[in-house]
């Protein structure tokens, strides 16, 4: 395999006096130390860490344990709870500092100090704890951006209780999959949620995940009452309000192992399954909290953003674990970057005095765009003085938008790239804001201690300013521990035989800049697809088409959009003829809403195709790479003498208009 760098940038900004005096990494002779420290002693550099910044019930004396790799132990002799390392440890310090500003869709603002959220998540276990919920529980949650999808999954950590979020966009069939999967005994949902000035369903789409069957193990559902809308009721159903009713706001938090599972998040892998990815308690809490330290370099007066939802892994490390635990004040937003209109979030960065400000570089393309339609929307039109800091993450950055960000940030404030999956639980290549020399384009440099490299598909390291694989040599704490049921497809995935079995694959192309070692991210390896930022399987896509009754067969590829990254194109082969015209019309519009209903409309396809067939080699398999060319309007120029039936190409040119 052979993975050119398109990328030729030369810009380059070094960190400023003025940030750099002050942060917590403040040079790249401290970044050094760091690097060298764990060099030299991989384990006592985390479990340095791990002492200094986790309030132990029981304390470690192993740090790694790596008989059964790769399913890696880390600290499992200590114990401790995560909830009670986000809120209990700050009633003493901080308890009437800010901890959450919530902004509604609607703009309405509620704020929310450390002791009260302490109350809140104390009261929400008590109700939680009356359901017979015990460690260990499996538990689903399903609700809107807010305080209660917080004061929900902080209140599971203090019980034990493993949480798995699912985004509010997902389907009842999605929410079907996971439930089952999971084995799931609660669902905590709400009545509905407000979303760009329209009040939407939510709780419906449970009535329908738990109606479409195989969930008998679901015993309650808890519903928080958000909109008010009617909803249908049945008698595992309790209102939020109901459950916590004279429960006492003080809950001893339940003490658990380091490696005792916090939370399962589903994510696209390159089958039509999604993957249970499992997160520990200690591991990960750590790296959440020390990325904040050294990626955000947040300070105690910072008014951070992130604008991730929890449904995703940046919401749950850098909104409802991350920031708590570090004890910072943070936004919490409910509503989309685009209402009332495009200039909702540097309105906001002016209003509440932003400092820190992490977002998604799709987010940013499309405030872009917006800007040069309508000036009143754009960020020069705002005071955004407060801004020290500016993050990214989840796809690639092109330099073009960075170079807007920066000019966001009054070329004052660095930009941190970060680099992450959720596999990784945080942050494992990012600039230290400090520290770092930035290049637009590139997350640069790995987080100390980890030990991350480009490597080709034997597995043996190859030279810098070639592309290849990343993969990350050495366990870290906040490494997934498995995928839930199924360990089988967790080594198969994350560690290939063909690599050695003992180096993680991320699935991620990459090349490390010949002279300065940084990294630049090539975009995936595997048939997973980044739309605006959102993991997407192809197969899954295929997988949720097949399933229609008209469809024969399918094959989807991504094409590259200016402003979601990629856009999902699908091939389409019929049962019956090929449609032409109004007809075929009509069946894009119901495959499209097909895919929306199966996993959500994030998946729904922007361009569909049809075919009497597929190309493919005489061995059957069918050449994406030609039809990714064909998504693209290039011409086929390359070989395509394995091709079985060549003549398809020409249908498959055309896009139903
Ligand atoms: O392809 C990489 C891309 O997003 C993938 C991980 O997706 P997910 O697990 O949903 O987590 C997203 C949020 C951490 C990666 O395999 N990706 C994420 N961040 C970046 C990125 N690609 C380039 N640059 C980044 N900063």
């Amino acid at each position: 395999m052979s993975i050119e760098s398109v990328l030729h940038e030369r810009r380059v900004f070094a960190p400023g006096k003025d940030f750099s005096s002050q942060a917590a990494v403040g040079s790249m002779e401290e970044y050094q130390r760091l690097h060298t420290e764990a060099l030299q002693d991989y384990e006592g550099f985390w479990a340095r860490l791990a002492r200094e910044l986790l309030i132990w019930h029981k304390p470690f004396t192993k740090t790694l344990n790596q008989d059964n790799a790769p399913f890696y132990k880390w600290f499992e002799d200590g114990e401790l709870n995560v909830s009670a390392n986000c809120l209990d440890k700050h009633l003493q310090t901080i308890p009437n500092k800010t901890a959450i500003i919530f902004e509604a869709d609607n703009g309405d603002v509620k704020n929310v100090t450390y002791k009260a959220l302490y109350h809140q998540v104390c009261q929400f276990a008590n109700g939680l704890k009356s359901l017979n919920l015990v460690k260990g529980d499996r538990v689903i949650i399903y609700l809107p951006m807010g305080i209660e999808a917080i004061v929900a999954m902080q209140a599971c950590a203090r019980l034990g209780i493993i949480h798995s979020v699912v985004f509010g966009g997902f389907s009842a069939k999605s929410l079907n999959e996971r439930i089952i999967d999971a084995g799931a005994v609660a669902v905590i949902t709400s009545d509905g949620q407000h979303r760009g000035g329209k009040t939407l369903p939510l709780k419906q789409a449970v009535d329908d995940g738990i109606a479409m069957g195989g969930c008998d193990s679901i015993r309650n559902i808890v519903v928080f009452k958000k909109t008010g809308q009617e909803i249908t009721w049945n008698d595992k159903c309790i209102w939020w309000h109901d459950l916590i009713a004279g429960k006492a706001d003080e809950c001893a938090p339940v003490m658990v192992e380091a490696e005792h599972p916090l939370f399962l998040l589903y994510t696209s892998g390159s089958t039509g399954k999604p993957k249970g990815v499992q997160h520990s308690s200690a591991g990960y809490l750590l790296h959440a909290m020390n990325t904040m330290r050294w990626t955000f370099d947040i300070k105690p007066d910072d008014i951070y953003w992130c604008t991730a939802d929890v449904g995703w892994i940046t919401g749950h490390s850098y909104v409802t674990y991350g920031p708590l635990a570090i004890g910072a004040t943070q936004i919490v937003f409910e509503g989309i970057p685009t209402f009332p209109n495009a200039g909702r979030f540097w309105e906001m960065i002016q209003r509440h005095k932003v400092s820190i400000f992490y977002t998604a570089p799709t987010a940013i393309r499309s405030l872009i765009k917006a800007g040069e339609t309508d000036f009143t929307t754009h960020p020069n039109h705002f005071d955004l003085s407060s801004l020290r800091l500016l993050g990214t993450v989840g796809e690639p950055i092109n330099p073009e938008a960075w170079m807007w960000y920066e000019q966001v940030g009054g070329s004052r404030c660095p930009i941190v790239d970060t680099f992450w999956q959720t596999e990784t639980g945080g942050h494992v290549i990012t600039p230290l804001p400090g520290a770092t020399k930035l290049v637009p384009g590139s997350c640069t440099l790995p987080f100390p201690g980890i030990d991350i490299d480009v490597v080709d598909e034997t597995g043996k390291e190859i030279p810098w300013g070639t592309g290849g694989l990343l993969v990350i040599k050495k366990p870290w704490p906040s490494m997934i521990r498995t995928i839930y049921n199924d360990p089988e497809r967790f080594i198969a995935s994350y560690y290939p035989a063909e690599l050695g079995g003992n180096i993680y694959l991320a699935g991620d192309g990459a090349v490390r800049d010949a002279t300065t070692g940084n990294f630049t991210i090539m975009g995936r390896i595997d048939d997973v697809l980044n739309v605006s930022g959102h993991r997407l399987g192809t197969m899954e896509i295929e997988s949720a088409l097949g399933a229609n009754h008209l469809v024969a067969e399918s094959a989807v590829v991504g094409r590259p959009h200016p402003i979601k990254g990629e856009s999902v194109v699908a091939y389409v082969v019929l049962k019956g003829k090929r449609p032409e015209g109004e007809e075929a019309k009509k069946i894009v519009t119901e495959l499209r809403e097909w895919v929306g209903k199966e996993i959500g409309p994030i998946a729904k396809p922007d361009e569909i195709r049809f075919g009497d067939n597929l190309p493919k080699t005489r061995s059957g398999k069918i050449m994406r790479r030609l039809l990714r060319s064909l998504a693209k309007g290039e011409e086929i120029s390359s070989d395509i003498s394995t091709l079985d039936n060549p003549a398809i190409l020409d249908q498959l040119k055309q896009a139903v208009s």
